[in-house]
């Protein structure tokens, strides 16, 4: 069958234990995700596309008999949806692929989730919402301004559709454990940090909450193992890290977190024409709805979660000793 084998996938099949489905396991919050549960006792199934060999199972999203295939394999109890096309300019440019993606596949989970009674968590984003009036509540009217932003929400309003009991989770901007610093819009910034001695501008403008994969993949295993135990969770729900920045300020942080200098950082005050798909100003998430319930975590933070992500891409082995010892 195009797009997947499962055959030394097997003796995952049938165990009595809690299954999960993560989708987009290759993917910067998917590692988090997938490693999240598999820690802690949840058999675990990660499913990847270009990436998944030869440690997660390649399935892909767009093909719906592949999909139907994995699902009735593997008779998870939850999914988690991760896998998206989560670049906002190549959204704009590749439109109709990312919309496969971002909706349709959302449209193919979420029938699968309800057939099977399986409770489907689908990560979402600050960028459903314009950004011009912060905080945002799970109730708050969406207004999304690129592409991406519109793709998310109408993702949201396929897997609510089709599966009533579905959870939604929006999150802002990530960073974690990367393969390569440009998987993050946050460890992007690296390379510029570490280029002491060029000069660089960069954004100051737009207010941003950098949320850890880490801190995320616990609020997802909070809401499966409720989920379990209580059906009423569903919804649409909010978790961010809690210190503001603008990418200019972040770029500091991760200096000072590795005791870099960051005098040749260059504070960008005005959004230059052109720029790529326009980004929301400040959408920050207001995520009471999961701190009432308990089921929302403590952010890491930012200094010491940007020092786990980064510390392998660490050029000069003696900061690496001054900092971590
Ligand atoms: N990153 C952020 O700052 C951010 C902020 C807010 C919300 N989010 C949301 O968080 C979720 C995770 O984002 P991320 O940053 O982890 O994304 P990512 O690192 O770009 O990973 C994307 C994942 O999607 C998979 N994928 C792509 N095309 C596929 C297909 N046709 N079939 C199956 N899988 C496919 C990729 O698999 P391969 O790589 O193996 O092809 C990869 O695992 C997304 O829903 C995103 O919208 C992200």
């Amino acid at each position: 069958m195009p797009g997947f084998e499962y055959s030394e996938f097997e003796d995952t099949v049938y165990t009595p234990y809690r299954r999960v489905l993560v989708t987009g396991a290759t993917g910067l919050l998917g590692r988090a995700v997938y490693r999240e549960f598999q820690n802690n006792d949840w058999n675990t199934l990660g499913s990847g596309y270009s990436r998944a060999r030869p440690r997660f199972l390649s399935c892909n999203l767009l093909d719906e008999e592949a999909v139907r295939s994995v699902v009735h394999n593997f008779q998870p109890h939850v999914i988690v949806h991760c896998a998206a096309e989560r670049r906002p300019d190549v959204v704009e440019h590749h439109t109709e692929a990312a919309l496969n993606l971002n909706v349709h596949a959302c449209a193919t989970l979420a029938k699968e989730a309800v057939a099977g009674g399986i409770f489907l968590i689908y990560i979402s984003t600050d960028y459903v919402f314009d950004g011009r009036n912060p905080p945002y509540g799970e109730n708050d009217a969406p207004n999304p301004l690129n592409m991406y932003g519109k793709s998310k929400l109408e993702g949201e309003r396929e897997i609510i559709r089709h599966c009533p009991g579905a959870a939604v989770l929006r999150v802002p901007i990530l960073y974690g454990e990367v393969e390569k610093v440009e998987e993050s819009a946050v460890t992007v910034l690296w390379d510029r940090v570490q280029e002491g001695a060029e000069s660089s501008t960069i954004d100051h403008c737009q207010q941003r909450f950098p949320t850890y994969t880490n801190d995320v993949a616990r609020v997802c295993r909070n809401m499966a193992e409720r989920a379990l135990q209580d059906s009423s969770l569903r919804g649409i729900f909010h978790y961010s890290g809690k210190e503001q920045m603008t990418k200019y300020e972040i770029a500091c942080a991760i200096a000072d977190a590795f005791s870099l200098p960051s005098s040749h950082l260059i504070q960008l005050t005005e959004q230059p024409a052109g720029a790529g798909a326009q980004r929301p100003q400040n959408a920050q998430l207001e995520c009471s709805r999961l701190e009432l319930l308990g089921l929302s975590v403590e952010p890491t933070v930012f200094k010491s979660a940007i020092r786990d992500s980064l510390w392998p891409f660490l050029h000069d082995k003696r900061w690496r000793q001054t900092v971590f010892h």
